[in-house]
């Protein structure tokens, strides 16, 4: 797929979850062959030759060789591995590999029945404490799971920029919202590199199963930032890389740990870890 500035990203058609052994494998296999979103991977054969390509004109593939994404000595290298997990992009950020995004083919996944009873956004929504009126910013929304519940916490008063860089996500998130008549969304089409926000102008940004997929965390996390009101919060939910039992692909969930390292080097300070939900981290952070 490309992103609205044209730029190669690597999507992956399946959604994260992780098969259980023999049953899970039967389940995946039918799955792939009756669900019309097949396991493919748009642009993704064309993405990692690019990669390669860029690499090997400058001579900086060789396994574990850093390129800096900005300028010298800004942020931490990101690195490009030719042996990598099949469901990553082959670049790393500081220890971690990037997961290939989830598709927009895999939407019926964001909006399956059971997520309720395996999720409980409900908790999600009370841990964030939010008001009427407030400006909140749901980045990588999605076909909009969450966006509808957030615009009805802010009510009228308040907005919801839900930002993506799928524009097929977009579609199914605002005929949605369409149907169901809520007007205090704003879908914004973001780059891999910026979400596209007016300056200091959100209270709170939520990110749920998200960050993991960003191509450039750190130029993400920065345009974040500067989007964040002064004291905003910024919200990570991410399945808890460090237990095994949560049934997601290994680079889809993330350790506390590594969140806190990775959003360490951005204007922010982290205020607490909730961990209220069944499977994933609730991480707060706030605006320096
Ligand atoms: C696993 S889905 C989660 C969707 C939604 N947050 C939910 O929980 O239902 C991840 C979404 O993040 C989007 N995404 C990935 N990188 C992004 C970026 N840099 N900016 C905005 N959205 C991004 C993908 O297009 C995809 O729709």
């Amino acid at each position: 797929m490309t992103d609205a500035q044209g730029n190669l990203r690597r999507t992956l058609g399946t959604p994260p979850f992780v098969a259980v052994p023999l049953a899970g494998l039967l389940f995946f296999k039918v799955f792939c062959k009756l669900c019309p979103m097949k396991p493919q991977n748009p642009g993704g054969g064309s993405s990692q030759l690019l990669v390669l390509l860029i690499c090997s004109l400058t001579g900086s593939a060789a396994s574990g060789q850093a390129i800096s994404p900005g300028p010298a000595g800004a942020a931490p290298p990101y690195e490009f591995h030719r042996d990598h997990d099949p469901d990553g992009i082959g670049k790393f950020y500081l220890g971690r590999e990037i997961a290939q995004v989830m598709g927009h083919q895999a939407a019926d996944w964001l909006e399956r029945p059971e997520r309720e009873a395996e999720e409980k956004p409900g908790l999600l929504l009370e841990a964030l404490k939010l008001k009427v009126g407030y400006v909140v910013a749901d980045i990588g929304a999605g076909s909009g799971y969450y966006t509808r519940r957030l615009a009805k916490l802010v009510g009228q008063n308040g907005l919801v920029y839900a930002v993506d860089i799928q524009p097929e996500m977009l579609e199914l998130l605002t005929n949605k919202m369409a149907e169901l008549n809520i007007r205090n969304v704003r879908a914004v089409l973001g780059t891999i590199t910026d979400p596209r926000l007016p300056a200091s102008s959100v209270d709170l940004i939520l990110m749920v199963d998200v960050y993991h997929e960003f191509d450039h965390p750190y130029e993400m996390a920065q345009a974040l930032c500067a989007a964040l009101k002064p004291g905003g919060r910024m919200v990570l939910v991410e399945f808890r890389g460090e237990d095994p039992k949560v049934p997601i692909k290994p680079l889809h969930k993330m350790s506390q740990a590594q969140v806190r390292k990775e959003l360490g080097v951005a204007p922010l300070e982290w205020v607490e870890t909730s961990e209220v939900m069944p499977r994933q981290h609730i991480i707060f952070f706030r605006k320096n």
